[in-house]
Formats: C-alpha cells, structure tokens, sequence
C-alpha cells in the first residue's frame, strides 16, 4: 500500500528512486469508456485491463461501480484477476456508492477507492448546491468511510483547475488529516494552460498540511488540446501520479494519452529526470488493442501510435533517413512496439529510396534499368496514394520484358453492357503504336471488358493469340490495389508468357497480352506472325 512520498520543497528529493517515478494511472476503462462510441463489455475490459497489466501501469482505474451493475462486475473480476497494479474504482461522495466501489474492490491485492468531489464556485453552486463548509465536511466524512474498506484512498477535487487556490489547500489538507494517500487536481473542463498548472502544484505542494506524506496527481482533459502539455508542466512541478488513458480517449475531447506523456519522459528524460515502469515496447500493441475493442481507430497522425507516426514520405527526408535515422526520427519505432519505420513511398519519394526498397525486396536494379523502373514508379504513385511493396515487386519484375516493344499502348477504352438479368456484350478500342512508327486503332467486341480488349489487340497487331492460361488478381491492398494479370498463349508450338499491371485490370490484361505479340514479334519476322487461331472465350 502507498502511503507516502519523499517529494521535496523543490520538487523531488534526490536520494529516493521512487522520488523520481511518475506512477501511471490509467482510466482508459473508466473516463476512457464513459465517452461515447468507446463503451466495452466485461471480456473486453478484462483483455484490456490485462494488457494494461502487462505494459506496467501502476494504478487501473478498472471503472465506476456505483454506475451499473456491469461496471460492478467488471471492477470486481479485474480486481480478482489482476495481481501486479493497483486496482481501482471511482466513487462519488455518497456513502452507498463508497460501500459499492468498497465491495467491489474485495479481493484486489491492492485496492484504492477514488473519490471525488467538486470544489469550483461554479460546481458549488450550480452543480452541488453545497457551500465551502458542506463540500469540505462531505469529502473528509467520505474519505474516512473509504479508509475502512481499501487499501488507499484518492481524493480527487472535481474542477480544481477552477477553484480558489486557498480554497483548494483548506480542502486538500483536511483531506489528508482524513487518510487521503493521493491528492488530485483535475483540470476537468480542459481549461488550463501548463504554466498555470505547473504554479498551482507548486502552491499546493508548499501549503497543504501534509503534503510530504502524499502523492500528488493531475488529470487532465484536452479540450484545448493541452492535456499531454499540462501534464507535463504538473510532472515537471513535482506530480508523482499522472491519469491518462491509452489513446487519449476520453470525455469530449478526451483524456490526456499516456503513450505521449510516457514516450516524451523516456525521449527527454535528462530534461524531466524521471521514469516510469511502463515497458514501452507495448504501447503500440496496447493501442492497437484498444482499437480492435472499441472499434475506433487513431487519427494517421496521432503521436507515437498513428499509422504516419514512424512513416517518411518526402524524399529529401528518406533521403536523410537512409543516411542517419536521427536525421527525422527522436525515437525508434521498436520503442513503441512497431516493427520498423516505414518509408512510404510515394509521388514524393526519390530514386535513393525506391533503390532502397528494392534491394530490400531482393531486387538489385543495374543502374540502366533504374530510369525506366523510376518513371513507371512515379507514374503508379501518381495514380495511387501510396506505393506498396507488392506494387514495386511488380514494377520489378515487369519492367524489362513486358514493358519493351515495339508494340505500345497510347490509348485504351472498355465499356461493359453486363447487367446482373442480363450478360450482354462489352466492346473495347484500343490505339497502338509501333517501334517502325504505325499508330493502329481498332475496336472490337467481346464477352466481357478483358475480352473485348484482347479482340482489339488482335486486330491492330495482326496477332492471333490461343489463350492457355489467364489469371487476374489483386497484387496490393485497398480500394486502389493494383491487378496484375498473367497470361500464357500458344504461339508455333511454344508458350508465350506475358503479364502487365495496372490499377485497372482491363489495362493490366491488354498489357500483358502486348506483352506476349511483342515477345512474338520481336523473336519472329513480322510476316510470319500472322492471324491463325481465335483466342478463347474470356470474361472478367
Ligand atoms: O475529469 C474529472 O474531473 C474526473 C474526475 C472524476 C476525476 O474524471
Ligand atoms: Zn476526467
């Protein structure tokens, strides 16, 4: 059981470890879930509270059991569950919500009842309906009914933030005369700036009676997006106790996100001095959880989490990551639990980096061939968002024979009369040119787009192609994945491979049969190739 702290006039003392740990606080399963879309059921809060076990948070704050009788149950199986963090449960200051949250928390190896209590003017009067007197009577009365049932109590001055700063040392030092271990200031509304924050705490800390023999807290809401920075300030003014939820999810705009406090004390830690016991190597993990739970993922470019966070596109910073990570990167993916940074590339990225990949992917490119690899990238990347490794094993292994004349595509269209009642025809036309300068159009109809297309084809080269073999799949992810389509054709007693990608798989498939007459042509004189067989019937 914590009872005590070694903190300092001017902060910490030196000669304690512990003096110099930020205990995590975790209220993802309570502010966390009480905000809209983010609701769990009992497994769910179990998996997490588990996870949360196993990144080291001191103190879970496991939910409200006065609420509901599922947040009851919930509190009381993660408090049977769990052995390592402080299990706790939040309580108004009402006696039957305390012995509630007191049951509740029965069988936790450690146990803390959090109680809280507004102390602002505007919550007094508006919200209460209780003077100075009545608030301060009510959270000392409470707090020692809690005392008897839990192992520690947190008291907590709802709206501190606003509240009369001496009104707040009268409340916080009865709160201490009456067992209170752990003292919170929640910046409720999301109101504060982190340079009132950190003068607040340094008040507090010189004027409630007994504040050496406490733990100081903040809590903090991001209404202004202040939350990870008021935070901060309240460390660096001597807190020992931060709440915050994986995420950031929370009331309204959320609670402050203990993967950005914790990676900011690790990455600037000459700067703040202290540590915590999170193992960070699961944020990510534990983030992604969260995320499968609850059905709501992070922005892209969330801190430390967002998919974008460990994600360089622009050349000139590839540029630089290639040469030296630090150039862009202040911490390692693999801190956070991500496998590694990711280059994505992109119409932004260079020719260093898509080198880069390639030779990443098992592809070394002789330097003659890297300009026709490079400008077939950077067309790709002008259609797609994003280039993946598939797309650029693609690239790779299309370019020099599949992409060589003399045949080539200027200008290609399919349209499709299929209905679901009815397969119709779909008809296609396509505009070529060749190496000795002919530019041919033809048209033709087919069973489907692909087939219709290859009649076209056909047609302007003079080709007869007997189909064996035709697959068309998708060779990345997401809406604007590219096809590859692969085909094989019999031609004078020989197969002919030929395969073409694209995002559209009409134009995937009239490149890959291009392929295969270009292949013929270029093998064989140009009389010989000519119309013999009828390509086979084939839709897509
Ligand atoms: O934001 C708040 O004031 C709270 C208290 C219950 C601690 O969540
Ligand atoms: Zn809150």
């Amino acid at each position: 059981m914590e009872t005590s702290s070694t903190q300092s006039d001017d902060g910490v003392s030196a000669s304690s470890a512990e003096a110099d740990r930020v205990r995590i606080f975790d209220t993802t399963l309570r502010d966390g879930e009480q905000a809209p879309g983010f609701s769990m059921d009992r497994r769910a809060k179990l998996r997490l509270a588990q996870a949360l076990e196993a990144l080291g948070v001191d103190i879970i704050e496991a939910g409200f059991p006065q609420a509901s009788p599922d947040d009851f149950n919930a509190v009381a199986e993660i408090a049977r569950t769990l052995r390592t963090p402080t299990i706790c449960g939040l309580s108004r200051c009402v006696p039957g919500d305390i012995d509630t949250t007191g049951r509740a928390l029965e069988s936790a190896r450690h146990s803390r009842i959090h109680l809280f209590l507004s102390t602002s003017p505007l919550h007094r009067e508006h919200k209460l309906g209780m003077s100075k007197a009545q608030v301060l009577d009510t959270a000392v009365a409470s707090i020692e009914r809690a005392r008897a049932l839990c192992h520690e109590v947190e008291f907590s001055a709802e709206d501190a933030t606003r509240t009369e700063p001496e009104y707040l040392v009268e409340v916080f030092s009865a709160a201490v005369a009456a067992g209170a271990t752990t003292l919170n200031v929640p910046d409720t509304v999301g109101y504060t700036t982190p340079a009132e924050m950190a003068e607040l705490f340094t008040y507090l800390r010189q004027h409630v009676k007994g504040a050496e023999r406490v733990i100081f807290s903040t809590h903090c809401h991001d209404d202004l997006g202040m939350a990870v920075a008021n935070s901060l300030a309240a460390i660096s003014a001597g807190v020992r106790q931060v709440e915050c939820t994986i995420n950031g999810i929370g009331e309204r705009a959320g609670n402050a996100s203990l993967e950005e406090i914790v990676m900011a004390l690790k990455v600037r830690a000459p700067h703040f001095g202290v540590d915590t016991r999170i193992d960070t190597r699961k944020l990510y993990p534990t983030s992604r959880l969260l995320t499968q739970l609850t059905g709501q993922s992070v922005a892209r470019n969330k801190a430390v989490v967002g998919d974008n966070a460990f994600a360089h596109e622009s050349g000139i910073h590839q540029h630089g990551m290639l040469k030296h990570r630090g150039t862009y990167e202040i911490m390692r993916p693999q801190d956070v639990g991500i496998a590694e940074t990711k280059l994505v590339l992109g119409k932004h990225s260079g020719r260093h980096a898509l080198r880069s990949r390639l030779q990443a992917l098992g592809h070394e490119v002789e330097e003659s061939a890297m300009d026709g690899i490079f400008a077939r990238f950077k067309a790709l990347a002008d259609k797609k968002r994003e280039v993946h490794d598939e797309d650029l094993e693609a690239i790779a292994l299309g370019h020099d024979p599949d992409l060589a004349g003399p045949w080539r595509i200027v200008q290609l269209q399919a349209h499709s009369n299929v209905t679901v009642a009815h397969r119709g025809s779909a008809s296609a036309s396509v505009k070529l040119t060749h190496d000795d300068g002919r530019e041919v159009g033809e048209a033709a109809i087919g069973d489907g787009p692909v087939d219709a297309v290859l009649r076209a084809i056909e047609r302007a080269t003079g080709a007869s192609l007997e189909l064996t073999h035709f697959q068309v799949r998708a060779v990345s992810e997401g809406g604007d994945a590219q096809g590859q389509a692969q085909l094989i054709a019999r031609y004078a007693e020989r197969d002919w491979r030929g395969h073409g990608v694209s995002t559209d798989i009409v134009e995937a498939t009239a490149l890959a049969a291009l392929a295969i007459v270009n292949r013929i042509e270029r093998q064989t004189p140009a009389p010989t190739l000519a119309p013999a067989l009828q390509t086979q019937g084939v839709t897509a």
